[in-house]
């Protein structure tokens, strides 16, 4: 798929295995949002004049698309900044709302990015976090929680949590690693609900989504207060207009919006079950590669029988993950090193500070990774020299 990327073409010896922060964005994307900006640029929901309701109907096709993407109706999606606004979001709202206080029992999961720990941190003094087998499974729990929280696919381990059987009165879904590389159906996965960021499916940052079960619409109040979504504003009140559009105050991200319905067809035509297909076995080559290495750890699963995205994080004995990177770096390899905003998952379970983190997406060749391995002992070498 290199092909629909023309950061690949102007930069012919890129070798980007880093998706799992950002993704590239297809060139379809890239000319949607200069279409907007070069043919209808204004606001939306406000203007009585063609370009205007252009760009609003655009908007709103996105809201339908985004549904169909995750089998919800156009009315449970909220259009947010990113995953982390949108945990904040839904933290900030349920708690406004009066469904959720300090003594609320959340069970969070021990390799949680900071974005689903922090937001519930203050709120909760009764967290709990699930942990993982040998295999960087979640275990189990027969408790009862109020809440359960937890991430679709790892953002270190690339471990994809199917349906983790927790006893739960409200579900939470992280699908901020998932969404470009599984089907992801919120009818499946029976979620109140679920969070995901447009840059990391081939769409411009900036842009989120919160799904919201239709059951919670009704009972929750805004997060954001402002323009766009009064009814009648009195003196020390206001009347509110109906959901989705209550949820979004103020200008959207336009562009970015009809960046990702771009980016959402490109999915949609190649298809996430032939992109899992690829990946996957993208995925064993890199594990096998990397298992031959001297002094490595995995910290992702090795064997197959694990479901997992592209994401596979190691460390080499007795040599910084940032020296790695730096060295891969040099060559023009990306890759991030660090703790991935996982630092529980980095202290408690791996007993390291930091990790190298490999991640893979359909524009990655075989050769990417044959390419990355090499410099990867290239670097090896320089520092146990
Ligand atoms: N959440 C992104 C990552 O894991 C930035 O790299």
């Amino acid at each position: 798929m290199k092909k629909d990327f023309l950061i690949f073409k102007r930069n012919k010896k890129l070798v980007y295995l880093d998706s799992a922060a950002t993704t590239q964005k297809p060139e379809s994307v890239i000319n949607t949002i200069s279409d907007y900006y070069k043919s209808y640029n204004s606001n939306v929901h406000r203007g009585m004049y063609p370009i205007s309701e252009k760009a609003t109907d655009n908007l709103e096709k996105v809201r339908e698309k985004v549904a169909r993407f995750i089998n919800a109706s156009p009315s449970e999606i909220v259009f947010t900044y990113g995953t982390t606004d949108s945990f904040n979001f839904i933290a900030s709202v349920l708690e406004s709302s009066g469904v959720i206080s300090g003594s609320t029992k959340i069970l969070l999961t021990i390799s949680e990015h900071h974005a689903n720990i922090l937001p519930w941190q203050r709120i909760s003094q009764k967290l709990t976090y699930l942990g993982l087998n040998k295999n960087f499974e979640l275990k189990e729990s027969s408790d009862y929680y109020d809440i359960f929280s937890y991430t679709l696919a790892s953002n270190v381990t690339g471990v994809i949590n199917s349906n983790p059987n927790i006893n739960a009165k409200i579900k939470i879904i992280d699908a901020a690693q998932a969404i470009a590389h599984i089907p992801v159906d919120v009818k499946k996965l029976q979620c109140d609900f679920l969070a995901f960021s447009g840059h990391k499916a081939f769409s411009p940052s900036g842009t989120g989504v919160l799904y919201i079960n239709s059951k919670w619409l009704d009972r929750l109040a805004p997060y954001r207060l402002g323009g766009g979504i009064v009814t009648k504003v009195t003196w020390d009140k206001a009347g509110l207009i109906s959901y989705p559009h209550k949820f979004e105050a103020g200008t959207p991200n336009i562009e970015g919006i009809i960046g990702l319905g771009a980016g959402i067809d490109y999915i949609t035509k190649i298809s996430l079950v032939k992109i899992e297909e690829y990946e996957t076995k993208l995925r064993s080559y890199l594990i096998e590669k990397l298992s031959a290495i001297k002094n490595i750890t995995i910290f992702s699963p090795k064997d197959s029988k694990t479901k997992a995205i592209g994401v596979v994080s190691f460390s080499i004995d007795k040599i910084h993950p940032h020296d790695i990177a730096q060295v891969l770096g040099n060559h023009n390899i990306c890759v991030r090193a660090g703790h991935h905003c996982a630092q529980l998952l980095h202290r408690e379970v791996f007993k390291v500070p930091a990790t190298v983190r490999v991640s893979l997406s359909i524009y990655n060749s075989f050769k990417d990774i044959d390419i990355f391995i090499d410099v990867l002992k290239k670097a090896i070498d320089i520092y146990q020299r």
